[in-house]
């Protein structure tokens, strides 16, 4: 943990930034800090019409203190780029899109309004009631302070915790990547920092995603490219699909052959590879391999890819611990609201029940000893 910054400053900056005295806005502030990391640190407290709530205060000078380095690994890269070998790694296109990344993880209105639509966009589709975004309460709200409800439970990597509580670890999976494939295949902007510490098992048995800092967001037409392949994996397996779209984002160039020929190849190298659990193939990584081949597309396309293949990754490692069987390529589940129709035909083809939210969370305990205790009730949903 960095150095907290102390309780009465980090109160004074919450005034500053409000405008009101702390005690006219909160009933409580705990003094001692959820959390202090480079950028903020977050601090309990409750609103005074009694609902719980933490406070995400940046740290003074941060935003002055980055920028300064910033600036000076700028004016280093311009020295770089004069040689003529240090010429060949853009140095400073690679300093400019650290600056955009860094400021848009500066600006905390920019966060709360991400967070606020993320959270929005989870119920598009009148499903995904386990899985939340903690609520942002606007009126508590500053340059430096995001203020929102107080969410109770563990970082997803306490995996002796999760099992211990009972959870069906492969089901909390499939609902958070449901929800993240939505937002990166229909809505837009996609969580892109699901470290464990951002994502929660909650107390109710619901999972939560939470810091909305780095998201990424795929242009159209890469959007479109990736639609068009889990299309085809989920669905069809028809390749040809794939190669239309990947010469489209120029993955493949237009000459790499007859589409048919091409398609037919991919088909055999790739098709028995998505029948492999997680634990034998990584999607994170084939996706990385990919972008690799388009390195001349274009920087903002090429960090979005690389973005969702990182992504990946973190949802792999989850699936190792959590659901080893398990194999996101051929989850009807995770596309169910991005090709509706396709996806009931498909499954009802194949003979697969979705899981929707009826089914709980946790799985009833075995009986110690065996007979003698009954199940717990399943929750209802919440929401
Ligand atoms: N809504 C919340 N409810 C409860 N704890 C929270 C909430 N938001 C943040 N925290 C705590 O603060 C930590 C840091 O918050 P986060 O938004 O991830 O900030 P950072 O950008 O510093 O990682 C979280 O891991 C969690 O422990
Ligand atoms: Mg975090």
């Amino acid at each position: 943990m960095t150095r907290a910054v102390g309780a009465d400053e980090a109160l004074a900056i919450v005034e500053d930034d409000l405008g009101v005295a702390a005690a006219d806005a909160f009933a409580e502030f705990d003094p001692m800090p959820l959390s202090a990391a480079s950028i903020a640190q977050v601090h309990g407290c409750v609103l005074r019409d009694g609902r719980p709530a933490v406070l995400k205060i940046q740290r003074p000078d941060i935003a002055d203190r980055m920028n300064r380095d910033l600036r000076m690994m700028y004016r280093l890269a311009r020295l770089v780029d004069r040689t003529r070998t240090g010429h060949l790694l853009n140095a400073p296109g690679v300093v400019e899109d650290l600056h955009q990344v860094t400021n848009e993880e500066l600006n905390f209105v920019l966060e709360a309004h991400r967070q606020t639509a993320f959270r929005d966009n989870i119920g598009a589709f009148g499903d995904n009631a386990w899985i939340t975004a903690p609520e942002v309460y606007w009126d508590h709200c500053g340059t430096r302070v995001i203020c929102m409800e107080r969410l109770y439970g563990t970082p997803l990597d306490r995996f002796d915790d999760v099992r211990a509580r009972g959870i069906d670890g492969e089901l909390a999976l499939r609902r958070g990547l449901k929800v993240w494939t939505e937002a990166a295949l229909v809505h837009g902007p996609f969580h892109g920092d699901v470290h464990a510490g951002n994502i929660w098992l909650l107390d109710d048995g619901r999972a939560a995603y939470l810091d909305f800092g780095i998201m990424g967001e795929l242009p159209a037409d890469h959007r479109q490219a990736v639609r068009d392949a889990q299309f085809t994996l989920m669905i069809d397996g028809d390749y040809s699909r794939i190669v239309r779209a990947w010469q489209r984002i120029g993955i493949l160039t237009a000459d790499v052959g007859p589409v048919d020929e091409v398609a037919a190849r991919l088909k055999a190298v790739l098709d028995p590879m998505f029948d492999l659990a997680l634990g034998e193939v990584s999607l994170g990584e084939l996706l990385r391999q990919q972008v690799e081949l388009q390195r001349e597309y274009g920087a903002r396309a090429v960090r979005e890819l690389v973005l969702v293949s990182k992504q990946l990754m973190y949802f792999e490692r989850y699936a190792k611990e959590l659901a080893p069987a398990y194999n996101m390529a051929r989850d009807l589940f995770l596309v169910q609201n991005v090709f509706p129709e396709d996806v009931a035909r498909a499954a009802a083809e194949r003979g697969i029940t979705l899981p929707d939210d009826s089914v709980p969370l946790l799985r009833p305990p075995a009986p110690p000893g065996g007979a003698g205790r009954a199940p717990r009730p399943a929750p209802a949903p919440p929401g």
